[in-house]
């Protein structure tokens, strides 16, 4: 594989489909309370998606190396669940909790990559933090996604504002090239060496997606083949961004 340059006409599609996907995550996001079930915000995902003409780039994804195709269009991780949680008409959000919510969206064929965590309810202080840290790490990465860097800067930026915060960064999940499919090169991890990789070019567009981690950055897979969760199950929170890379500042595809 190598790096997808989009075209104007690409770029022009990708960006009506990162709006939509924002306004549909959005409006999962308000759905979050105590009491629903991690299965009725899938349903509410899929419909919204559908809705809108276009389709849930999620359903039945099989990356290599997985045994079998994702079940949802939604992913939907708890508390010590660091991503691609399976939505569950058992598992039902309660006070306190933290979700993250992630979420894929084709528009005419092109791809967009969505995630923000949110708390049920009142969440505690500690929660609180560790999801501010998370969205302002993203938001570290995505500002020096610029032309002239690399994409080890862009691990650099995160880890060393991380640091201070003794969080685990979680190592064996990264961002992404995304557009023409839903993942692409390059990959994008949360650490890294300044300076190093590849170039950053404009009309390049990747999803950065920084998780963080109450705790230990180990995590392991359940044996539903999917989600992720802490090795010490402490609480993660996870944000992500669809950015196209311009001749100034990067341009976020999945903003509200
Ligand atoms: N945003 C997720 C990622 O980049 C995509 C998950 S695909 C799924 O890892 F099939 F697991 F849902
Ligand atoms: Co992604």
């Amino acid at each position: 594989m190598s790096i997808i340059i989009k075209t104007k006409e690409e770029i022009e599609i990708i960006r009506e489909g990162g709006k939509r996907l924002a306004d549909v995550l959005e409006k999962v996001s308000q759905m979050v309370k105590p009491g629903i079930s991690t299965w009725e915000l899938d349903k509410y995902a899929e419909k919204l998606i559908k809705d809108g003409g276009d389709y849930p780039a999620f359903l039945n994804y099989k990356p290599d190396g997985a045994d079998t195709p994702y079940p949802a269009s939604l992913c939907v991780s708890v508390n010590e669940e660091v991503v691609h949680g399976i939505p569950n008409k058992n598992k039902i959000l309660k006070e306190g909790d933290i979700v993250s919510l992630d979420l894929g969206l084709r528009h005419k064929g092109l791809y967009t990559d969505m995630a923000v965590t949110v708390g049920v309810g009142e969440i505690s202080n500690g929660a609180k933090k560790l999801l501010e840290t998370t969205h302002r790490a993203l938001e570290v990465g995505i500002g020096v996604a610029r032309v002239g860097n690399r994409i080890g800067d862009i691990g650099h930026a995160i880890e060393s504002f991380v640091r201070p915060y003794r969080y685990g960064i979680v190592e064996v999940l990264a961002g992404h090239g995304v557009g023409c499919e839903i993942h692409e090169d390059p990959y994008i991890p949360n650490f890294g060496k300044a300076g190093t990789g590849a170039k950053l070019v404009k009309g390049m567009i990747i999803a950065i997606e920084p998780m963080l981690n109450n705790g230990t950055k180990n995590v392991v897979l359940e044996k539903d083949g999917w989600t992720f969760r802490t090795a010490d199950r402490k609480k993660s929170a996870h944000f992500e961004h669809t950015i196209l890379i311009t001749d100034g500042d990067p341009e976020i595809l999945t903003a509200n």
